[in-house]
């Protein structure tokens, strides 16, 4: 039984073989944090890990003994107004003005397996014997107000999950200024901060930072995504942790809108995490009767370092948060038309594309951006979800069987939330638009956010796109969205209510997801914002895989690849081949390093094939059948290890090993070619010590090398620097595919 209340020392443990949190309820009714780390022997008193000290200038907060200030003690969900100075998890203004609030412990319950969240996304059990779930229930007496404290810890996995409730009892109108789904407090500093962080075109790069006194954070404050800039995750690693070894606590937020993650050093070095929604630009009314739910925080421990900590949420995330038929299957091989073409094409053309790369072997054709409405730029059409006719004289429905009858699947591009100025839907609800009165309406990209927080708005697109769907053979579904939010304001809702919009957005957009894809649950969907802009775990309930980056330059996806595989499993990163000089980076890189690293991926093509060489061919039909070979291990069976890194030298390499350590696939990459380079070995992980594997490169088998899971281990494979030469020097890469011989 993971969750343990111990009733004469008012203290709660969760554990389970590799993690242990455990709470006290204090003297005062509020919820201290007594422990956050690896397992612990549960017993019945661990009050020796409460600190107490007289200081000066402390504020007695709980009546006699009167020693306890709740500034130094670990809080499980701090507010202001006890005595503590540090930044709270929860504001609410009351009708007095007041923001003064005292939460005190009511009661607990524990149950088996994981309440749903839903209509926000999080994780799941599939059976109750998966996690158990605590519910501290805290009281205010003046509001009568309950503020629920949910936890739950799976009982195989170093995983607790955390959200809070709120419901308004009481007779006053509240307003909730600040709701954060977590509080954990560390009694030190002595971390670095990891963070995923950076821009259009190179998302989620690594950056590390010591802890400091004061405030630092990551957030994302751009409205309708998690945004290209901070990715909702934050991870604290003791400064001794690496790949393999030393602590790491890991913070990843079940949310596609804006969040905080912010870490607080006090000058008594006490760390605070917080995690939640952003408290700027939201607040929330409640009234009597009324509830709020705050997104879900994934919180994973790891004892082995960052690798372990992310092959941990690799698991989960791929087993307990993604969903439907997709979920446990290997993904299609498609071919996306967007740089083959952008927005010149025809039906002929398209097909001559689709024709080729069913030649190859792919098994899925995505039309992208331009088969709607007067689409022929990105000035017009956006909102306006029935196809031109001039491009595509049979329509969607007819485009779709021609592909199909060809033995490919058909998947459409679509960008549901947004609307262009130029676009039938503009001219007929011009005040759909999320926009201030009296204000410009800001575009980007020359289009405009459709306000989401509106039901019959949602309505509307939700019936214009399942017609499409309805009438035409599609398969899959690439849901794009290319602006943020500047002036979210929704023109029905009350002025007092308008806090609420952004919040009220994001639940739009999970709703039609929810919609679209109960009704079409055979549809694989793949998640896209400019490229990695809503690259999240919010996402992935919805959508099991996501359009990593634009820039599918091959050394770029090198980074982009490693950053995200922090957090996300390998087969929700989509990775493409695409057409060299590169069209973000105009760099040339050989086609055989771009289809080494696009395999850890979902794995695709984003070019004409039409426009190859004849061995270009004959490699990317080679490639193909790779991938089709090895995609499960590579996508559902494998784990996932980083070797090198690409923030940090001159090589980049991971590796995928299956469960049963039988089979394991390696990549080594390097940027610039060495002239006369010394020795080099690439040593692997995850591999059985005694087992006997047989080694080939991809492409060029090397005759006869076997060698011990041992000696791949801790002495590494040599590489074979003429070989890389053979294969381009700059860019050039290496594909060892490893098999244990019986
Ligand atoms: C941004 C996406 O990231 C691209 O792949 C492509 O779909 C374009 N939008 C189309 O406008």
């Amino acid at each position: 039984m993971p969750v343990i209340f111990h009733e004469q020392t008012k203290q709660f443990h969760l554990f389970n073989s590799e993690v242990s949190y455990i709470i006290r309820i204090m003297e005062n009714g509020q919820m201290e944090n007594l422990y956050y780390g690896k397992a612990l022997r549960d017993r019945e008193d661990f009050s020796h890990f409460h600190e107490e000290l007289m200081r000066s200038q402390m504020s007695v907060c709980v009546p006699e003994p009167g020693l306890l200030s709740m500034h130094y003690v670990r809080q499980e969900y701090p507010v202001y107004g006890t005595g503590d100075y540090k930044t709270p998890a929860l504001c609410i203004r009351q009708e007095d003005g007041s923001r003064i609030i005292n939460f005190v412990y009511k009661g607990y319950e524990i149950r088996k397996g994981k309440p749903s969240l839903a209509p926000l996304p999080a994780t799941y059990t599939e059976n109750e014997e998966e996690a158990d779930t605590l519910e501290i229930t805290l009281h205010d007496e003046k509001l009568d107000t309950d503020l629920v404290l949910s936890y739950t810890i799976y009982r195989d996995y170093p995983v607790i999950t955390r959200n809070t409730r709120f419901l308004q009892k009481g007779p006053q109108t509240i307003v909730l200024e600040k709701a954060m789904s977590a509080c954990v407090e560390f009694l030190d500093m002595d971390f670095e901060m990891v963070q995923l962080s950076g821009a259009w075109a190179r998302e989620r790069y690594v950056k590390n930072r010591p802890l400091e006194m004061g405030i630092q954070s990551v957030y994302g404050l751009d409205g309708t995504c998690s945004g290209a800039e901070h990715n909702p995750f934050m991870a604290l690693k003791r400064p001794q942790a690496g790949e393999d070894n030393g602590e790491v606590y890991g913070f990843s937020f079940v949310y596609s809108g804006n969040f905080l993650i912010q870490t607080e050093v006090s000058t008594f070095d006490m760390t605070r995490v917080m995690v939640g929604i952003h408290p700027e630009s939201f607040s929330w009314t409640l009234s009597e009767g009324e509830s709020f739910q705050t997104p879900e925080t994934v919180m994973v421990y790891s004892d082995q370092g960052m690798n372990k900590m992310s092959q941990v949420y690799h698991r989960l995330y791929r087993k307990r948060l993604m969903r439907g038929v997709w979920r446990d299957q290997a993904r299609p091989v498609l071919l996306n038309n967007w740089e083959a073409t952008y927005f010149d094409f025809n039906e002929e053309k398209i097909l001559n594309i689709a024709r080729k790369a069913k030649e190859a072997g792919v098994e899925l054709f995505v039309l992208d951006d331009g088969w709607f409405g007067v689409r022929n730029d990105d000035y017009r059409g956006l909102g306006d979800w029935y196809a031109n006719l001039e491009k595509l004289p049979e329509g969607i429905s007819g485009l779709s069987r021609k592909i199909e009858d060809m033995g490919l699947k058909f998947g459409l591009w679509v960008e549901l939330e947004m609307v262009n100025k130029d676009s039938d839907l503009y001219r007929q609800h011009p005040d759909w638009l999320l926009a201030a009165p009296g204000r410009f309406e800001s575009h980007a990209r020359h289009q405009h956010v459709l306000d989401f927080s509106r039901k019959e708005v949602v309505d509307h697109i939700y019936e214009m796109i399942a017609k499409i769907i309805r009438e035409s053979s599609i398969s899959y579904i690439k849901w794009d969205m290319n602006r943020y939010m500047t002036e979210p304001y929704s023109l029905p809702a009350d002025p007092s209510r308008q806090g609420e919009t952004m919040h009220r957005y994001m639940l739009g957009v999970y709703d039609l997801y929810t919609r679209l894809t109960t009704e079409f649950p055979e549809i694989l969907f793949e998640s896209c914002a400019s490229g990695g802009a809503r690259f999240d775990p919010g996402m992935l309930y919805f959508a099991p895989q996501t359009w990593t980056s634009d820039d599918t330059d091959a050394n770029e996806r090198t980074k982009i690849q490693y950053g995200t595989s922090y957090v996300y499993p390998i087969v929700s990163m989509g990775s493409h081949v695409s057409a060299v000089p590169n069209h973000q980076v105009f760099r040339k890189t050989p086609i055989g390093t771009r289809a080494n690293i696009a395999y850890f991926g979902t794995f695709g093509y984003e070019l004409d094939l039409n426009l190859l060489s004849d061995q270009e061919m004959e490699e990317v039909k080679r490639q193909v059948a790779f991938m089709k070979k090895y995609r499960h291990l590579i996508q559902i069976d494998g784990d996932f290890y980083r070797l090198l890194s690409p923030f940090e030298g001159n090589e980049t390499a991971w590796q995928v090993v299956s469960q049963d350590k039988k089979e394991s696939i390696a990549m080594l990459y390097q940027k610039m070619n060495k002239v006369n380079g010394s020795w080099m070995r690439l040593k692997l992980k995850g591999l059985k010590e005694d087992a006997l594997y047989q080694v080939s490169l991809e492409g060029t088998p090397l005759k006869d090398y076997r060698a011990y899971g041992d000696e791949l281990m801790y002495a590494g494979i040599p590489v074979d620097r003429t070989e890389l030469n053979r294969r381009g020097g700059d860019f050039a890469s290496l594909l060892y595919v490893l098999k244990e011989i019986q």
